[in-house]
């Protein structure tokens, strides 16, 4: 967690060479020999949905707009036309009466009138909003033809609206019945000035009287990767960023506004010919789904990432919920998509895959239930919908993680998807500490979509300002990357002469693209990130900077620091824990007028300096501009090892196949390791609890109390077995009670290191703890899975308090000095504290509550009132109420966990749901609130007093 505390520090300067650098009103102290959290893989990623002509217009690389001619149903078919030179004559109209398949029936006809000696006729497509012609380049035409009163070439090409030719070939003789043509066709060195270019097909002179139809065409220049479909400068734009996933293919899209439009996957893969096409009603225009589920895929795979799997839900944008009798074929159709993304060859999608060209499944670990299923408001996703998805899914896929577009209750998914949208940048830079307050044993969160959407009309991407306020609140998810497990910009494309949200990340027209200040940002993430999330403390009189530093296994270490406001800071680094620190880095800054952005014409206002070289070490100033992005890295060597949370109550589960159900516990006063969950009995839940303290010996050295027997530790024993012993007095007592965290197996989890026995790792062995060595003497020190069998998994306690508060009627008093007159009481259903003196016996009940265990968790705790016993204290927006009491959000937000009060007096008590966040007294109202955070309740000064309360005999 970082901290930011007023307090004013006065440090030496050490000056880069060549910078004038001021004195520094802030340090940023960084552990790199600890880490707080891995990274995701999947930590940044990209949505990509077709809005905005994000795909159709966008990356399918098909130059020609209206390829099977349904868009609008006109007739003659929209952006075609015919063309005709040398005076030849010719028409086109629309002709449903040759199908070429059943799913395109609908065809091109052109009627050739005069195409006599020195004459053409043909028609023209004018792509979308132009067609890039480039120079130096080859393209590919494949497209269906038929023919009447005709059988010779047909010619294809790329001409400027001025008739120049820029790249021309002819295909072969044609055959009267449909048939597919493919071509290349070279531009030279000349290039034409704009996009008002044309693909042209046409007859040459001698069709006098001929008919032409055409359907499915297309035109792609070089493409990315190897599908052939990709354009190459927006594919590499987003790869360019890293990223490690691809939220695909909605969004909105993915629902469509009925269920005739919804993205209807099967329709979507196989030959391009057999797709019928869809109107994308979501954003408003045709879909021709040539770029379908294997492109979606592929778009991920190609550019590095993994694809995140949307499925539709039974949900469309109009309100209409698939009830519940008729969802399951919506569910199998979900089963067969993931069979087809991720089934063997000798499934039957697996073998379409194959046959799409396609063989290998591809590396999908994810898939999201919907898309932002608390638009409905029937209660369908948590009654039915998400519960129907999240069985089959879980019974068919064990392996796959569920994501759920909205919190539920009747399942537990593996992660939440969360979006924000916001005007103001400064709302952003003041979510940087928003999942600080996140439980660390709940469903992981994904933010697959966020942004500050402060475009303008005529310009679809947004200001360094908005980039600024989204760094600040990547800082934050980067920093809790245990609990956010990936992120995406949204949207990811927009065609400047066409889109429907008004700020993306990157613009594009027919020919070229350009970053927006958010995509330098998404690439100074995403490019400079290390495995491990470092603690970084931030103190200082300017406490505006958001700061993150990750450390990467080849001991770069990447530090981004965002500075919003208005002024130039410079801050002291200083970097401990490593046994080695270069004495240079590089750096690089994204900065400028906040209020710039980048345009298809000004494409490079807003770019990120290159990297040049800085003096570091292990104390080092900088000075970060003002309204700044930086990305600094520097390399450390010596070990990196896991940082428990002191304080905190913490379960170690075991990572040994087959035996992940079980935790370290003690029984009776034995180590061993017992298989527990939330339900097992409040004596094994607390006997699989530990409250990490600070160890014996080096500072990063941990010592674990037994929840179930407090003042008892888990102690290594001359034999090499663990017990839970009272806490000794000598060192070497103290140093047998002390372990060191080391990165567990395969780069995950923790393994605990006896410091009192060097070389010896706790164990479990045959469901009994040893500190074991893997070529020792004893049966338990086997090399055989000793790697695993050592590795633990760090959770949130099974029992979340810390202390123990005898159940009944109480009332409680703060500890603030100056107050301690005050009692918790209620009035008018807000909760508040007032003198004792002032209360009669009317409202003595008033300031009596009843312990219960907790609603939402029973090692916590819930306040009843005495006078309003339907009734508990409960916060809403960060206040503290009297509410009557509820399940599921409602209990939570009613249960408290006891921790210990400041200076040992009392009790804190805990959110459950927000676990920075304490009961606070605050200018007499009582809130839940955070050391520091954003709201006025949560000013720090004598916050440790203000959350301390005594528990005193009842008033009432
Ligand atoms: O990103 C644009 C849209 O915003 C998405 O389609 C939708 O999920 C959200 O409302």
């Amino acid at each position: 967690m970082l901290a930011i505390t007023a307090a004013a520090v006065a440090t030496p300067l050490l000056t880069v060479p060549g910078a004038a650098v001021a004195a520094p009103t802030s340090t940023l102290s960084l552990d790199v020999s600890r880490y707080t959290a891995q990274t995701n893989p999947t930590q940044w990623g990209h949505i990509v949905e077709d809005i905005n002509h994000s795909v159709e217009g966008g990356l399918d690389a098909n130059l020609v707009r209206n390829s099977t001619m349904k868009e609008g149903a006109a007739d003659p078919p929209s952006s075609w036309s015919a063309v005709t030179g040398g005076g030849g004559t010719g028409s086109i109209a629309l002709d449903t009466s040759v199908p070429l398949t059943a799913a395109n029936p609908d065809a091109l006809r052109l009627d050739v009138g005069q195409d006599g000696a020195g004459q053409r006729v043909g028609v023209a497509n004018t792509g979308f909003y132009g067609v890039g012609v480039a120079a130096d380049t080859t393209y590919t035409a494949t497209f269906f033809a038929r023919t009447a009163r005709y059988t010779g070439p047909l010619r294809v090409s790329l001409e400027g609206a001025d008739g120049t030719v820029y790249a021309a070939a002819s295909t072969g003789a044609t055959s009267g019945d449909w048939r597919q043509y493919t071509v290349n066709l070279s531009t030279g060195r000349r290039k034409p000035a704009d996009t008002s270019n044309r693909v042209v097909i046409s007859v040459p002179a001698g069709g006098s009287g001929a008919s032409l139809w055409l359907d499915v065409v297309r035109v792609t220049p070089p493409t990315y990767g190897t599908s052939g479909e990709l354009r190459s400068d927006l594919m590499q734009k987003l790869a360019a960023t890293r990223p490690g996933f691809w939220r695909v293919p909605g969004g909105n899209y993915l629902e469509g506004q009925t269920l005739a439009t919804r993205f209807d996957w099967k329709k979507t893969v196989g030959p391009y010919e057999d797709r019928p096409g869809h109107q994308n009603d979501a954003w408003g225009y045709w879909s021709t789904d040539q770029a379908g589920l294997r492109t979606y895929l592929d778009m991920a795979e190609q550019s590095g990432a993994e694809p995140l799997l949307a499925l539709f839900a039974g949900y469309t944008l109009d309100g209409t919920t698939v009830p519940q009798d008729e969802l399951q074929p919506y569910v199998q159709d979900a089963l067969d998509e993931i069979q087809y993304a991720i089934g063997a060859t000798d499934t039957p999608w697996g073998a379409q895959r194959a046959k799409d060209g396609h063989p290998a499944p591809y590396d999908v670990r994810y898939v999201e239930v919907g898309n932002e299923d608390f638009f409905d408001r029937t209660g369908s996703y948590d009654g039915y919908r998400f519960p129907m998805f999240y069985d089959a899914i879980k019974a068919a896929y064990p392996q796959l993680q569920v994501v759920a577009t909205t919190p539920v209750t009747t399942r537990t998914p593996d992660v939440v998807d969360e979006h924000y949208y916001n005007n103001d940048p400064a709302a952003f830079t003041a979510m940087a500490h928003h999942y600080e307050g996140y439980s660390r044993s709940g469903p992981k969160v994904l933010v697959g979509e966020y942004a500050i959407t402060n475009g303008t009309s005529g310009n679809p991407t947004g200001t360094l300002s908005g980039a600024i306020g989204e760094a600040g609140f990547m800082t934050g998810m980067l920093r809790n990357a245990d609990v956010v497990m990936g992120a995406s910009y949204a949207p990811a494309l927009a065609d400047v002469h066409d889109f429907q949200w008004p700020t993306n990340l990157v613009g594009f027209d027919a020919a070229t693209s350009y970053g927006s200040p958010s995509y330098w940002v998404q690439q100074m993430f995403g490019a400079n990130k290390g495995r491990y999330v470092l603690p970084a403390s931030l103190t200082g009189t300017d406490p505006s900077l958001s700061v993150s530093a990750t450390r990467g296994d080849d001991g770069t270490v990447y530090v981004h620091v965002v500075n919003p406001t208005t002024t130039a800071v410079t801050t002291q680094l200083r970097v401990a824990g490593a046994s080695a620190i270069s004495t240079s880095g590089t750096v690089s800054t994204l900065t400028g007028d906040p209020d710039a952005r980048n345009s298809i014409t000004a494409p490079n206002t807003v770019r990120p300096t290159a990297a040049r070289s800085v003096t570091t070490g292990a104390r080092f100033s900088r000075t970060f501009p003002a309204s700044s992005v930086t990305v600094l890295t520097f390399s450390v060597s010596g070990a990196v090892a896991p940082a428990l949370p002191v304080g905190q109550p913490t379960s170690l589960r075991v990572t040994t196949p087959g035996y992940t159900d079980r935790s370290v516990a003690v029984s009776g006063t034995q180590g061993v390791t017992a298989a527990v969950t939330e339900q097992s009995s409040d004596d094994l839940r607390k006997s699989a609890t530990f409250v990490v303290h600070a160890g014996a010996g080096r500072s990063s050295c941990y010592s674990l109390e037994s929840r179930l027997l407090p003042g008892s530790y888990l102690t290594v024993t001359a034999d090499h077995t663990v017990t839970a012993a009272p806490l000794g007095t000598t060192s070497a007592a103290l140093r047998a009670a002390t372990f060191c965290p080391a990165v567990g197996h395969a780069g995950q989890g923790v393994s605990l290191e006896s410091l009192a026995q060097p070389g010896r790792f706790l164990r479990h062995y045959a469901n009994v703890l040893y500190a074991a060595d893997a070529s020792g003497g004893s049966f338990f020190d086997n090399a055989r899975s000793y790697d695993v069998d050592t590795t633990f998994l760090l959770e949130g306690g099974f029992w979340r308090s810390t202390v123990d508060v005898p159940l009944g009627n109480h009332s409680f008093q703060p500890t603030t000095p100056g107050y301690t007159d005050d009692v918790l009481r209620h009035f008018a259903f807000v909760a508040q504290v007032s003198p004792v003196s002032e209360l009669d016996a009317t409202t003595r009940p008033d300031a009596t509550f009843t312990v219960v265990p907790g609603l939402a968790d029973t090692s916590c705790y819930s306040f009843r009132s005495e006078n309003y016993p339907d009734r508990y204290l409960r916060h809403y927006d960060y206040q503290v109420r009297l509410d009557p009491v509820g399940t599921g959000t409602y209990a939570q937000d009613a249960t408290f966990c006891a921790q210990p009060g400041h200076d040992g007096q009392g009790v804190s008590w805990q959110a459950i749901g927000f676990p920075d966040r304490y009961l606070r007294h605050f200018q007499g109202k009582v809130w839940i609130a955070s050391d520091g955070g954003p709201l006025p309740s949560d000013a720090p000064a004598s916050w440790s007093e203000d959350t301390s309360w005594l528990t005193v005999d009842p008033l009432g």
